[in-house]
Formats: C-alpha cells, sequence, structure tokens
C-alpha cells in the first residue's frame, strides 16, 4: 500500500497545479487581458472543482473528529472566502487594475490555505483517518471532482 493512493497525495497533486496556475496569471499584466482571461477561466474550473470536491469529501469527514473539526470547519470558511472573491473577479474586467488588486489578495489567502492545509490538516487528519480510509477518500474525491467538473 503506497502513501501516493492516499488522499493527501491526490490533494497536494491539484495544489500544485493551483499554484502552477495562479504563478501564471500574476505574471501577466493589464496589457494582456486576452491571455489573463484564458487562464482565469482555466484556474477558476480547476480551482473550483478542487475546492467543492475537497469540502464534500474530504473536509465533511473531518468534521466528525473532536480533533480535526475545527480546521475542517476553518478551511471551509476559507473555501467560501475564495469562492467570493472568484465571483468578483469574474465582474471584474482584467484590463483593470482591480482586477490586479482582487487577484493579488485572492492568491496570497489561497497561498496560506494551501499551505495550512498540507503542514497542519494533513497531519491531524492522518491521526485520525485509516490508511484504508485515506485511499478510499482519495477514490471518491476523482469522482467527486470529475461530475463537478461538468456541471462548472
Ligand atoms: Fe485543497
Amino acid at each position: 500500500m503506497t502513501r501516493k493512493q492516499q488522499i493527501y497525495e491526490r490533494l497536494k497533486q491539484d495544489h500544485d497545479k493551483i499554484r502552477e496556475l495562479m504563478a501564471q496569471i500574476a505574471d501577466t499584466s493589464e496589457d494582456q487581458a486576452g491571455q489573463r482571461r484564458d487562464l482565469f477561466a482555466r484556474f477558476r474550473t480547476e480551482l473550483l472543482a478542487h475546492a467543492q470536491a475537497e469540502s464534500n469529501v474530504f473536509y465533511e469527514r473531518l468534521e466528525e473528529y473532536g480533533e480535526t473539526r475545527m480546521k475542517a470547519l476553518e478551511g471551509e470558511t476559507e473555501h467560501e472566502l475564495v469562492e467570493h472573491m472568484i465571483h468578483e473577479l469574474e465582474h471584474t474586467s482584467p484590463g483593470d487594475d482591480h482586477w490586479t488588486a482582487r487577484f493579488q489578495v485572492l492568491q496570497e489567502i489561497l497561498e496560506h490555505h494551501l499551505e495550512e492545509e498540507e503542514e497542519e490538516m494533513f497531519e491531524q487528519a492522518q491521526d485520525v483517518l485509516s490508511d484504508p480510509k485515506a485511499m478510499e477518500l482519495s477514490k471518491q474525491f476523482e469522482q467527486e471532482k470529475s461530475e463537478l467538473r461538468q456541471r462548472l
């Protein structure tokens, strides 16, 4: 049984993809609005499908245990904030400096959120979830994410 197949590695894969897309977007300027729009569309779908599947499969499970409940509720609150900011960005022109400022703040919040998950939440989760459970959650996550992706 390799740890590769557990939920933690699966989520980390997505996190790295999200970080990569954010770095690419941060590299664009207001006069590259078309490129920004394309990258943002990919980022939005990837992030929303990831966050919603993570909430439905992983956080929901962690809310059941006293040891992990608060971290999961905190994570859920951060997801709500991030979704709100994505919505705001969708209604701002990528050629506007307000877009640049909003994206910058979103990136800071997300970097912090992903790091906290990987460094604190995953560790706490490993104390309450068995290895087979962590593997099963990985499969459930995959399925949930692909279903959500089709509806985004
Ligand atoms: Fe995540």
